[in-house]
């Protein structure tokens, strides 16, 4: 088989698959890039058994990203496995809003919270190397992808394991910029994408199923802790597709959010999908 007989196979049986994809497909397969595959279209595939393996993998729901153990996020690539979520194309919509956020406050003390594989923090390190980024997450062996992918990308950050807002609140931590894109996947939705079967449940699902909202409320009830007064903050949190006026809700009875300005973001799709929260709480 050809590699342009490949593409066009790969193309027919996974239709949900853009281009993009199939050449990443491709060039993993050959260890080739896109103007090779290119230049080298009618040439026959070497590795029809790994090509064989990997279109049964595919067949099976099982994600490329996870084959291939690398996800390209903002240009960058970072290391992934079954021990972390996938990361998703619209968070990077949320890092681009951290980004310009910081370009009036470069040197300040940034908190991902629930971090998993560290693409937040550490593509906002690389934006704004003045900034000290602490990455907080209660899973230990997420902690460990996070760490490999600092290393790689030669980033100096700092990690905090445990539950949610207590390792920082248990270490003093004070932050003026906190990112969030904690388990909010409600397990009846039907519209919830093919790899989550094969992702953590702890990265999908908040502990208490019935309630998808559950760390927006202890967010909303407790992070005015960890914020530094008497500066500019701004908390940047993303949530599912349906969840918009629920998250509104939680912030409009949240008395120490008064006065804050707030900012809902969509994404390609028109969904809402992030919100962001300024302001400056009195010291
Ligand atoms: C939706 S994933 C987000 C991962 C990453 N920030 C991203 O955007 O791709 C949620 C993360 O929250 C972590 N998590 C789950 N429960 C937690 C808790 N109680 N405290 C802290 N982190 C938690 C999971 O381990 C997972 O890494």
């Amino acid at each position: 088989m050809t590699y342009q007989k490949a593409f066009w196979e790969l193309k027919k049986t996974f239709s949900d698959f853009n281009d993009g994809l199939i050449y990443q497909i491709l060039e993993f397969l050959s260890g080739e890039n896109k103007t090779w595959l290119i230049e080298n279209w009618e040439k026959p595939m070497t590795n029809l058994a790994k090509f064989a393996e990997i279109y049964k993998l595919l067949l099976s729901g099982y994600p490329f990203a996870y084959i291939s153990k690398n996800k390209t996020f903002l240009g960058h690539d970072f290391y992934v496995d079954e021990s972390v979520l996938i990361p998703r194309d619209e968070t990077e919509l949320l890092v681009q809003e951290a980004t310009k956020w910081l370009k009036q406050y470069p040197d300040c003390k940034v908190l991902d919270l629930c971090s998993g594989s560290g693409i937040i923090g550490l593509t906002i390190k690389m934006n704004h190397p003045g900034c000290q980024v602490t990455l907080s997450d209660l899973s230990a062996p997420a902690q460990i992808i996070a760490a490999k992918n600092a290393q790689k990308l030669n980033l100096d950050v700092a990690f905090l394991t445990g539950d949610f807002l207590e390792p920082s609140l248990e270490n003093h931590q004070k932050y003026n910029l906190i990112t969030c894109n904690p388990p909010y996947v409600d397990k009846t939705d039907k519209e919830v994408g093919a790899s989550t079967i094969f992702e953590p449940e702890m990265a999908l699902y908040p502990p208490d199923l019935s309630q998808p909202l559950y760390f927006y409320e202890i967010l909303f009830r407790d992070v005015f802790k960890i914020i530094n007064k008497g500066k500019p903050f701004a908390l940047l949190l993303e949530f599912g597709y349906d969840q918009k006026e629920k998250i509104e809700k939680i912030i409009f009875r949240t008395s120490w959010l008064k006065g804050s300005n707030i900012t809902f973001f969509q994404d390609w799709a028109g969904k809402w999908r992030f919100v962001k929260i300024e302001g400056e709480l009195k010291e």
